[in-house]
């Protein structure tokens, strides 16, 4: 007899057993996502095969109109999403405003905020892209609908995260605030099964990541510790190597394996740095804390801040956890080698 392959929606039933109290909703909005996840993953696959690429308002060869694939997975997302009665409100990092259910639907006690297609700017040259998302119990009191309180609420109080990553196989990782959980789609089956049981992200890094291109932008304090990270030591295993794809799913995912450290600081061109608070730092700090590691803006905690805005950016110094809160030491100053 081969071993037991646990499927995804096993996975999340067994672990739900752990909660007596729960009414099921929350396993199903997972396994929502992971059927979503399955779609935009057969597109992704399909990408180099038909004319998929490229820019909105071309035309393919049944003269349909085509969608950029980001598009394409952002409305894939809503519309496995929005009828499900689990639902009070979406927000997408492509969409300007908060996403509501449609009247016809119910609604539910869950928010679902979501990076679509994270990394798309890699689609064209067959690099690994992924999708991020975050969940948060609804908190407005008003009807069923959600609002943007539902939405800005800080990412300690998530009860689930996740992202799909479209690598060399497509895989779902996610967590629910008890562990970091992988899962590899058989595509011949077409089910997530258990690969990577209980993640754990080594405390030490052995890798950096960041768009170095940006030294000159950077302040003496981030320039210190990425000078630090690359003089040799035998002792602290310096120089770390450098591994930078520019997919931050696939980034963070190499180094919540292998160990190492992300950052995307602040910089001359962007205050806030680049990535989105709602989107990408926090659903990947509440993963990254689940897994042993820490998540940072540099001072402070990325799951205790305050969300100001739906589209908000935020510096993020994120992976494992020595190596995050040495890096505090050297962007608040306090070090310099
Ligand atoms: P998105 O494709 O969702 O807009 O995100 C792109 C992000 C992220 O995936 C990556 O880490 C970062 O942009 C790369 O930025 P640089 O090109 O500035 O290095
Ligand atoms: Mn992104
Ligand atoms: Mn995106």
């Amino acid at each position: 007899m081969p071993a037991a392959q646990i499927t995804i929606e096993r996975h999340i039933i067994e672990q739900q057993k752990q909660f007596p109290q729960a009414t099921g909703d929350f396993s199903a909005l997972l396994y929502d996502i992971a059927f979503a996840a399955k779609i935009i993953s057969r597109e992704v696959r399909k990408a180099g095969l038909v004319d998929i690429l490229g820019f909105t308002g071309k035309e393919n060869v049944q003269g349909e109109q085509v969608q950029k694939l980001d598009e394409f997975a952002d409305d894939i997302m809503f519309r496995a999403l929005d009828h499900t009665g689990r639902l009070c409100c979406m927000a997408s990092e492509e969409q300007e405003d908060i996403i509501t259910i449609p009247e016809r639907f119910d609604t539910g006690k869950y928010v679902l905020l979501y990076d679509p297609l994270d990394g798309s700017s890699n689609i064209d040259a067959n690099v690994s892209i992924g999708t991020i998302f975050s969940i948060h119990r609804k908190i407005s009191d008003d009807d069923g609908h959600g609002t943007l309180e539902d939405c800005l609420q800080p990412g300690y109080k998530q009860a689930g995260a996740g992202y799909v990553i479209y690598g060399s196989s497509t895989m779902m990782v996610y967590t629910a605030g008890n562990g970091v959980f992988g899962f590899t789609l058989d595509p011949s089956v077409g089910e997530f099964l258990l690969s990577h049981n209980n993640i754990r992200i080594p405390r030490r890094a052995k890798i950096y990541s960041t768009n170095e291109g940006n030294f000159f932008n950077w302040d003496k304090n981030v320039q210190n510790y990425i000078n630090y990270l690359k003089t040799p030591d035998k002792e602290t295993r310096r120089p770390y190597s450098s591994r930078y794809i520019g997919s931050l799913v696939a980034d963070f995912h190499r180094n919540l394996l292998y160990g190492g450290i992300f950052l995307y600081p602040a910089d001359n061109k962007n205050p806030n740095g680049k990535l989105r608070l709602l989107y990408e730092a926090n659903p990947l700090a509440f993963i990254v804390e689940q897994a042993g590691g820490y998540a940072s803006t540099g001072s402070q905690r990325i799951l205790e801040l305050q969300p100001n805005d739906l589209h908000q950016r935020i510096p993020l110094i994120i992976g494992s956890y020595d190596d995050v809160r040495e890096a505090e030491e050297f962007f608040q100053g306090e070090r310099e080698a």
